[in-house]
Order: C-alpha cells, then structure tokens, then sequence
C-alpha cells in the first residue's frame, strides 16, 4: 500500500547554517513524535545538502531540482548523480516556479525524471494548472498533459520511485487552499490516469500530494481525503513547528 509523505519544499530560503539549524529541528521533532503517520522530507537548495544530510537521521532528504544532463559543460548546473552523492534520496522536479520562470517544458522534465530514477534518485513530480486554466475548464487536461509527457513512458516498476504533488499554481504561495473537494476531484483523476496506463495496483501505490498554501490548520481536512496521501508545503515548512503541525495532521 501506498505511503503518506509530508515533504517541505523551502524554495530559495535560508543560508546553510539557517537551513542546517532548521533541519536539526525538524529532525529533533520528528524522532521524538511518536507513531507518526508518514514519512517526512525536506527539500532544500543544492548548497544546503550535503550539511543538511549530515544532521538527518529520521528525515529524508531531497533536492528541489536537478539538471536535465548528466555531466559536462553546463556551468552552474547540478546533476542528479551528483544530488544523489549528497545522500539525498529524492528530487522535487516540474515545480510550476520552474515551469514558469526557467521554462521547463514537459519534454525537458521527461528527460529530468529519467536521469533522476538513473541516479537511483526518487521523484517528486509536480503538476497543476494555473488560475486561467482552471477558470476556463481546461485544467483536467493540462495536469494529464503534463503526466502523460513527463511520466508514462516509464514501466510500472519505475512507478514505484514516482511521488505526484498536485499544486494549482493559484494556490501556491497565495494563502488561497484548494478545498479539500477541489483537490480530491483532481487526486483521484490522477490515480484514474494511473489506473487507465498501469492497472489498479500501481494506481493504488502511488503517493499524490496536495500543496498550495497547505497550513496545519487546513492539513487535516485535506488529508482526510481518500486519494490526498500527504502535501509539498512551501511557506510553512520554513518553521519547524508549523510544518510539525502538518507533519502530525493526519
Ligand atoms: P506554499 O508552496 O505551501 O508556500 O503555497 C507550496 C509549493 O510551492 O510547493
């Protein structure tokens, strides 16, 4: 059966002593909660990682993007073989930030997820559509655009090391939630997706994560639903004690 994840994405936030700080007490909290419900991740820049995975013993830990080659000459770039030499075990890839500002395409991603799983990375795959595409109805098929381009060449046994967040880009940082309905009618689309490409058992194993302004106060309604097995939480996981509030809402 599928796994719920609360997984922080800290975005470009805090230096290396503040991010290593941080993680320290997430880690503290997380080894002292007792049964806790879901595995949880922090996802920080690259700088931060190899300090960060130093601190980490009941947290996991990933990189919140990866380059779409595997070495060479590609100044400043960051590969996935290289994030996985930090002791990061996961990659946040297609966050609608990234979509948007650095342009990636779903092709590019598809090529990103493929060096990801090689590296024996496991992918957090972001999707969800914007405000426009939500208001004019065409938003079912931008999110199964933006699977079926990036993720389903891959074989059922790939599925297996795929997380998929589902962030409406309306929600994201907007303190403006989907509601727990909003969220589950695109939740279980998704898993349908799945179903329809990779059989039932597959669908059924796949962790899909809510984010967009996910907050302890709103974590346990939308977990509460039977297709939302966790969230990517920006804004709040930058607090050790509000993203401890998510972490333990379900
Ligand atoms: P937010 O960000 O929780 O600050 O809305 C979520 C995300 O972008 O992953």
């Amino acid at each position: 059966m599928r796994k719920n994840i609360v997984a922080g994405n800290w975005k470009m936030n805090t230096t290396v002593a503040e991010g290593v700080e941080l993680a320290r007490e997430v880690n503290a909290a997380v080894e002292k909660a007792s049964e806790l419900k879901c595995e949880v991740i922090v996802g920080v820049p690259f700088t931060h990682l190899t300090a960060v995975s130093q601190v980490l013993t009941a947290v996991k830990l990933s990189a919140e993007n990866c380059a779409d080659h595997t070495s060479g000459a590609y100044t400043g770039e960051v590969s996935a073989p290289m994030v996985a030499s930090t002791g990061a075990q996961y990659v946040i890839l297609g966050h609608s930030e990234r979509r948007e500002y650095y342009h990636e395409t779903n092709a590019m991603l598809k090529t990103k997820v493929d060096l990801a799983l090689e590296a024996g990375l496991k992918v957090i795959f972001c999707c969800g559509e914007s405000l426009a595409q939500r208001k004019d109805g065409t938003y079912f098929d931008v999110i199964k655009a933006e699977l079926v381009e990036s993720l389903f060449h891959l074989s059922a046994e790939q599925m297996s090391n795929i997380v998929i967040a589902y962030e409406p880009i309306w929600a994201i940082g907007t303190g403006e939630t989907a509601t727990s309905d909003q969220a589950e009618e695109i939740h279980a689309f998704i898993r349908q997706l799945i179903a329809d490409k990779y059989g039932k058992q597959v669908a059924d194993d796949t962790t899909i994560l809510y984010g967009g302004s996910c907050k302890p106060s709103n974590a346990p309604e939308l977990f509460a639903k039977p297709d939302i097995d966790g969230g990517l939480i920006g804004g709040a996981s930058l607090k050790a004690d509000s993203f401890m509030g998510i972490v333990t809402a379900f």
